[in-house]
Order: C-alpha cells, then structure tokens, then sequence
C-alpha cells in the first residue's frame, strides 16, 4: 500500500492575473525538493487558464484543478462552468463541496455527489471536502457528521471510481482560523473516513484512496500532520498564497 502524498493549494478568490502568473512560476521552478509530492494548484475559474499557460511554460509536472463545477456538461446554465470546459483549459482535479460552498451556497451533499459523478464522467479527479462545524465538534457529533457526508456525497460511486477520487477532511472550526487539528485530532477522522470508504466498497479500495487535511496548514505544522498514517496531504488555502509557503508544506510531505 502506496499512497503518493498529494498537496494542493486552493487559493479561493484571490490575486489578480499577475499575480497568479507570479506565484505559479516561482511554485514550478522551487518545487524540486518536493518532488515526490504531487502537486496540485486551484487557482479561480477566469486564471485556470493563466495556470496552465505559465505551468506549460516551465514544462512543469504540476496538476492544475478548479475550485468548483457544475455538474451538467453544458447548457442553459447563466455563469457556471462545466466539467468539459475545466478539461478543456488542462484541468485534472477539481475541488468539490468545500464547506464554504456547502455554507454559502447551498450546497447539499445530494448536489456534491452530482457533481463528484459530472466531474469523474470527464475524466477529472474530484477532491471531496467533507469536515464538521465547532458546534457539531462540542456536541460530539464530528463522527456522525463527516460519515454521512462521505456517504451521502460518494453515493454510487463504483469501486472503480471510488479508487480515483480524493478526500479531503477539512474541520470547519480550522479553516482560515489558525487553529489547526492536533495531528491525533486529524488522524481519528482521517481513519473514520477510510473505514467509511471501505464499507462503501472493500478495504482494498479505501486503503488506495488519498485522504488529505485542510485547515490552517502550515509549513510549522505540516510534518506533525504528515507523520500520521492516515494523512495523505493537504488542501492548503492561506499558506498556498506564498511560494515559499506552499513548498514548504510539501516537503514536509515528501517526509
Ligand atoms: P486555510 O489553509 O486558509 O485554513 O484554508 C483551508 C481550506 O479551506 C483549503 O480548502
């Protein structure tokens, strides 16, 4: 059983054209200590294409994701973007029922495992982010919460396509906030969460899914989180804003 770690940088809706540019080029010509690592950028809809551009032009092994999709291959849909059109643009991941759009947009896990199959039916990787509130963690309801929203969104999905997709175990309490897991916080879900991949298909399976942690990941924090068995890489926001940061991480990944 061999997972390659995988980091990726979701850098949400910040910086402009240039700066995406700036910071693709210096991740791509730093990023070869790392290179054991996969390494995935997420930059906004419009600079995808800007990504790719610069990440073609240092020849760079770097994946590039979205951030979101719909999850119809096209049609009467006034500004989404879709599975295909992400393809289209170089795209091989995309980032699926992060809580921020769980939280403010809607998003239910019947909409995330829409998606998750729109996103696999065009030959993307879907990284699915599932993680409980503060309020959930309190009530001692973390367990509860992130199994059935493993389930609800990988639904239906075949073994086959259980095996390619990306989980990633975001504690909502965490993100953005500076108060990372503790690594044994992390690791206890993180098993939860395979254990619940193998009951949606075998053991063998799960023990082949790539389960990575989000929330205030740190280049300070990383190696105590990538020291866990379970703990297969990051989905780094803030941190993934700075080269030097971003690499940082994965090197503590590359161990
Ligand atoms: P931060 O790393 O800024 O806490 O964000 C985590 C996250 O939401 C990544 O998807």
């Amino acid at each position: 059983m061999s997972r390659r770690k995988i980091v990726a940088g979701n850098w949400k809706m910040n910086l402009d054209r240039t700066q995406a540019r700036e910071l693709t080029a210096a991740v791509a010509a730093r990023r070869g200590t790392a290179a054991a690592v996969e390494l995935v950028l997420c930059p906004p809809a419009l600079y995808v294409e800007t990504v790719g551009t610069a990440l073609a032009a240092a020849q760079s092994d770097i994946g590039l994701g979205g951030q979101n999709v719909h999850d119809k291959p096209n049609g009467a849909f006034t500004g989404e973007v879709s599975p295909p059109m992400l393809v289209d643009l170089g795209c091989r991941y995309v980032i699926l029922g992060h809580s921020e759009r769980r939280t403010l947009c809607g998003e239910t896990d019947a909409v995330v495992n829409a998606k998750t199959k729109a996103a696999l039916a065009a030959g993307l990787t879907p990284i699915v982010c599932v993680g409980e509130t503060l309020a959930e963690r309190e009530a001692d309801r973390t367990a509860a919460v992130v199994t059935g929203q493993v389930q609800g969104s990988l639904a239906g999905l075949s073994a086959a396509d259980l095996e390619k997709i990306v989980v990633a175990y975001e504690p909502v309490w965490a993100i953005g906030t500076g108060k990372v897991a503790t690594p044994e916080q992390a690791q206890e879900v993180h098993a939860l969460i395979r254990s619940q991949l193998a009951a949606l298909s075998s053991a063998a399976v799960a023990a082949q899914v790539r389960i990575q942690y989000g929330g205030s990941v740190k280049p300070d924090n990383a190696a105590d989180l990538a020291a866990q068995p379970d703990i297969d890489g990051a989905l780094v926001g803030g941190a993934s804003l700075k080269a030097d940061d971003f690499l940082g991480i994965a090197k503590a990944f590359a161990g």
